[in-house]
């Protein structure tokens, strides 16, 4: 049985996220997990702080020093409350900072990364923003974010993830290591709660969902734990560097016509 990490992967009461869904699943096939996350955790850590995402980091050689089998990065924050800099800490930097700290665990067991990404990227994003997250450069890339709006933020820096997977793949593969993501669609978890949303937000969301073909519902975390679950394992062998949507195919009526990734 393995030992794998999964950032954002708390299990509060009541709805569980995607990656609280996705602890289950492993832990439920036997497997040894460590979730970090703000709370809930055997981690706990704030991972919008770069000293947070390095203490995490040597935490995770302390508990598995043998190596890891793999990492899922679940961990994201979103919506129009929360501020540019919050979205690039901890969507971004707390993906690749976690990643990059855990390399050499992950190189003792030949392990394998999901890295999550969002469907969002291809409404919202803008180019420039994304160019600016893959100067990797962090000072440059709050300052250059400052103003800009939270949605472009997220959708743009999800879209950077996805490149920056792409970028490290080659590299991660000389260690053993596979590198994927994952693309949710709209999903009913704790961030997609219509708790609390205005009525607008509400109409907007049932839109959304009306435009998703298969069965115009919301995915549930299990499902796209599922995807997470057979890219960490042993069964994907030989995927690499892959780019899964898990939205019940509503890329094809976001993006209809052929697609880059
Ligand atoms: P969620 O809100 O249920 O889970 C996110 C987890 O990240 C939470 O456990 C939260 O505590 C943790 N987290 C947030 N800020 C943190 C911080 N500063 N330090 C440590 N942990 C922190 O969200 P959900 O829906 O499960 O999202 C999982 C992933 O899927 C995210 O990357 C999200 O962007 C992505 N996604 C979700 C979609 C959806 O419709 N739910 C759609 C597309 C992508």
């Amino acid at each position: 049985m393995g030992t794998y990490v999964v950032t954002g992967g708390a299990m509060r009461p009541g709805r569980l996220g995607i990656g609280g869904a996705l602890k289950q699943q492993l832990l439920d096939a036997g497997h040894s997990v460590i979730a970090v996350d703000r709370s809930d955790a055997e981690i706990v850590a704030d991972l919008s702080e770069p000293a947070e995402r390095l203490r995490a980091v040597e935490e995770l050689s302390t508990r598995a020093p043998e190596g890891i089998d793999g990492m899922a990065t679940c961990a994201a924050v979103g919506g129009a409350a929360v501020t540019p800099q919050m979205l690039a800490e901890v969507n971004f930097f707390g993906t690749i900072d976690l990643i990059n700290g855990a390399r050499p665990l992950l190189k003792k067991k030949a392990g394998s990364v999901v890295v999550v990404s969002s469907h969002t990227f291809v409404l919202w994003q803008k180019d420039d923003i994304v160019d600016l997250f893959m100067s990797l450069d962090r000072e440059q890339i709050l300052a250059g974010i400052e103003t800009s709006s939270p949605r472009a933020v997220y959708a743009s820096g999800k879209r950077a993830l996805v490149q920056w997977m792409r970028s490290q793949v080659a590299a991660y593969a000389a260690d053993g290591v596979r590198l994927n993501t994952v693309v949710p669609g709209f999903t009913d978890t704790p961030l997609t709660s219509r708790e609390g949303a205005s009525a607008d937000e509400q109409r907007l969301m049932d839109q959304f969902q009306s435009s998703i073909p298969l069965g115009q519902r919301m995915g549930q975390p299990e499902e796209v734990a599922s995807a997470i679950e057979f890219l960490l394992s042993p069964k994907a062998s030989f995927v690499c560097g892959s780019v899964l949507y898990v939205d019940g195919g509503h890329d094809v009526n976001l993006r209809p016509g052929p697609v880059e990734y």
